[in-house]
């Protein structure tokens, strides 16, 4: 039987090592895409199956699809491109140079790489792409660009099964929605929902189980369901700002409120 082999893209994320280390024990070869490789070459070298860690600008797509291909010409076959990469910022005033980096990042680079993945896999006759995705792209949000940007690689990746399915080609697309309190547990913040391991096992189980959209944790999916519900209005209503921003702003506006009332 030929060994299976997958490319992680932003292989230097903690879920990305996970995935990797669990895949790794199901004796698949990896090969580890990373913006930085020294950084994680040493991981690489302590996962028990063969692993070539090679380096990856996202900002440039003609770079992504020459990486690609040249990888491609070296391996025997590819079963599945994972792509975990993604930028995020928040500031209330708005910048311009953080939205333009998010969308570098999450749409140009994401549609480059999946698009040169689908057209290898396309002509390799078979394959998998799943990529990790957010549910913050199931309405808009306070990080305006990320927000927009999970809504553009969930549609990317629906009209690429779609392209699959009209060419009649067992590829299949998988859209990976995480939580977004997810990143707390992946930080092991106080706000832990779900260890990493355990994301990264429900990652895999969704790829094996060839699903075409999977909500992880699996708890997610009732918060997608009703985020995708609420009206806009009580929508809106989300605090944007942290609980101490919030606490600072209320004692403030008190502050200034004793000093009107003494004035009087
Ligand atoms: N973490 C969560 O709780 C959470 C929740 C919901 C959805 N997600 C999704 O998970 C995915 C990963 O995000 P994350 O929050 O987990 O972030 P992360 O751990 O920081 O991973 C982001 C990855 O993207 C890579 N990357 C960013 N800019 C790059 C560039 N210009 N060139 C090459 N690589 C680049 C990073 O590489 P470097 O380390 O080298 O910069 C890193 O490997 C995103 O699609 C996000 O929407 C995450």
């Amino acid at each position: 039987m030929t060994q299976a082999t997958a490319i992680i893209v932003g292989a230097s994320s903690l879920l990305s090592q996970e995935i990797a280390k669990q895949l790794a024990k199901q004796d698949v070869e990896l090969v580890l895409l990373a913006q930085d490789p020294d950084s994680i070459s040493e991981f690489a070298q302590s996962l028990p199956t063969k692993v070539r860690v090679q380096g990856l600008q996202i900002d440039q797509p003609a770079a992504i699809i020459a990486t690609l291909e040249t990888l491609w010409q070296q391996l025997d076959s590819v079963h599945l491109v994972l792509v975990n990469t993604g930028l995020n910022s928040y500031d209330a005033t708005l910048p311009w140079q953080p939205e333009a980096d998010i969308i570098t990042v999450n749409v140009q680079g994401f549609s480059a790489i999946c698009n040169t993945a689908f057209r290898l896999f396309t002509e390799q006759g078979y394959g998998q792409l799943a990529a990790i995705n957010s549910i913050a792209g199931l309405r808009g949000g306070p990080s305006v660009a990320y927000h927009a940007s999970k809504a553009y690689a969930s549609n990317y990746l629906e009209g690429l099964s779609m392209h699959a399915q009209r060419l009649k080609l067992p590829i299949t697309i998988t859209d990976l929605q995480l939580g977004l309190l997810d990143k707390a547990a992946l930080q092991r913040s106080r706000l832990w929902l779900s260890p990493p391991d355990e994301v990264a096992r429900q990652v895999i189980k969704a790829m094996q189980s060839a699903k075409r959209k999977a909500y992880i944790t699996k708890r997610w999916r009732l918060v997608a369901w009703l985020t995708k519900l609420l009206p806009e209005f009580i929508y809106n209503t989300r605090h944007w700002r942290t609980k101490a921003q919030r606490l600072a702003e209320k004692s403030a506006n008190n502050a200034a409120n004793g000093n009107q009332d003494k004035s009087q």
